[in-house]
């Protein structure tokens, strides 16, 4: 991970926020290149899911009435339980702080907490299962046992209380709590308060569904692991409006349209998982929940949840709002609560996932014959910042001239990046480090005959192109590999 993100703000693909006055924990910048490959996937993520006549798009506002936010349940329930150290004033999530501890550490704590009973040889299952039970039924017995992460101190944690993960502001210069609202949490409040009006206006008949990227916040009490947990992220999500009795067929549909689309963008099946939440540990508003986690340098982490919603948004915001969110068929004169089927990414957390996923270290050979160790990002062609690079072989006999050309007639169809630095060996290497998959030379033969050498990132092949055949060769490669 170390590496990855020493090349990110290297690179330019991700900066720490204002970085100048020491950062701000949790945000982070995207460079040149990171917002090139942000784009990219939102634009993949927007094409896969809205170039479907039963699809509408939809932007709406971050800031919303705060009413949305009590009938959606997140003034009540978004809150995670948060412990501080009485020592050092560090600040834990509770879930977290028992998460992380070591079976040696749990091993610990149960035996202190009840001497006798975990001697012996008790497996790490057994005991990591023990300790899971007790931190579900009764947490505040563990807490005086355990050790604070950050000073070392033991039984140095306060009570856990609830935190709410909603960021307040206030609308208008008046600081009172009639002024307040909230950042959004979640995109998806947008799209359900919206329903009937992208339904009415686009004349679409359920099922379908409305999808919608955006930002979004939480004041999460512990960032983490580069973009994995931030404060302000971005989301991608999608939810499919149907009549109740169908939802579940329609739920298993869009689990196995989602888990294809990390595949078709070249991520490995087995790097991605499934994780279903059991029935006791369902969010308030869910019948049935899957998660795609994507294996990371640190373990299996979600990327998406797939979450059957049933009629729960809809109900509450007709309740909470005195407006009818009901949907009348035509077809058979019903009216009904339609049950949402919802797919929900994180932008930004899938960003890290591509870019965890493409980037690899290998040995190649130089243009010597030595051996050396090249680092390079596997991006899908279609994820690229860079798609491709032009080099002329070296700056003289008409080479720069031409690869000039090559790049303007390239550069209003595609990103490209002229390079004349340096050997030829070393400007792949640049680019192979920030995954273009591409490099065309303009070289003697050029001069000749008009075409240039593509040399492909991955396999290192080269092969001779029309110089004026460049464009179709590129949209074919980058389209359908
Ligand atoms: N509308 C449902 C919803 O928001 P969620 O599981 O809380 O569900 C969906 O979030 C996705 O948003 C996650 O799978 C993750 O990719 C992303 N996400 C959530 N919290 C995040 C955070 N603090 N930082 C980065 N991404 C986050």
């Amino acid at each position: 991970m170390d590496k990855l993100v020493s090349l990110c703000k290297r690179r330019g693909f991700v900066f720490q926020s204002s970085e100048i006055y020491g950062g701000l924990n949790g945000a982070w910048d995207y460079g040149p290149l990171g917002v090139e490959l942000l784009r990219n996937l939102k634009e993949a993520w927007w094409k896969e899911m809205t170039y479907r006549s039963n699809i509408e798009g939809i932007d709406a506002a971050i800031l919303m009435h705060p009413r949305t936010w009590e009938a959606s349940g997140h003034v009540e329930n978004f809150t995670d339980p948060m412990v501080d150290c009485k020592q050092c004033k560090s600040r834990y999530r509770l879930d977290i702080l028992f998460e992380e501890l070591s079976v040696k550490k749990q091993k610990e704590a149960l035996r202190e907490m009840e001497p006798g009973k975990y001697e012996g040889q008790q497996r790490d299952e057994v005991i990591a299962d023990e300790f899971r039970k007790k931190t579900e039924t009764a947490p505040g017995v563990i807490l005086p046992f355990l050790n604070c992460p950050n000073c070392g101190n033991k039984g140095s944690f306060t009570e856990a209380r609830k935190f709410n993960l909603m960021f307040k502001t206030f609308v208008g210069p008046v600081e009172d709590s009639s002024n307040v609202v909230y950042l959004r949490p979640e995109t998806a409040q947008g799209i359900f308060v919206n329903f009937l009006n992208v339904q009415g206006s686009s004349r679409q008949k359920i099922p379908f569904g409305i999808a919608q990227i955006g930002k979004a916040f939480r004041n999460e009490i512990n960032t983490k692991n580069f973009l994995f947990r931030t404060r302000e992220f971005e989301q991608m999500e999608m939810q499919f409006f149907c009549k109740p009795g169908t939802d579940e067929e329609h739920f298993e549909y869009w689990r196995e349209q989602r888990m294809k689309w990390y595949v078709s963008l070249g991520m490995p099946a087995d790097r991605l998982q499934w994780h279903r939440h059991e029935p006791g540990k369902l969010a308030h508003y869910a019948k049935d929940a899957y998660d795609i986690e994507f294996k990371f340098p640190f373990g299996w982490g979600e990327i998406e949840g797939v979450h059957n919603r049933t009629d729960y948004d809809l109900t509450r915001h007709e309740e909470f709002s005195g407006k009818s969110m009901k949907y009348f068929d035509e077809r058979t004169k019903e009216k009904f609560t339609p049950y949402i089927i919802e797919t929900s990414a994180g932008a930004s957390r899938s960003f890290m996932a591509f870019l965890v996923n493409a980037y690899a270290e290998e040995e190649a050979r130089t243009a010597e014959g030595d051996m050396e160790l090249r680092t390079l990002m596997r991006f899908h062609p279609s994820l690229a910042p860079i798609k491709s690079a032009i080099f002329p072989l070296v700056n003289r006999d008409g080479m720069p001239e031409l690869a000039r050309k090559i790049e303007a007639d390239l550069r209003p169809h595609l990103r490209v990046f002229y390079d004349d630095s340096g050997a030829v060996g070393r400007r792949y290497r640049r680019q192979d480090e920030i995954g273009t998959p591409y490099c065309v030379t303009v070289d003697s033969q050029t001069l000749q005959d008009q075409t240039v050498t593509v040399r492909e990132r991955d396999s290192m092949v080269q092969e001779r192109v029309a110089s004026d055949k460049l464009l179709s060769y590129f949209s074919t490669k980058i389209n359908h590999s």
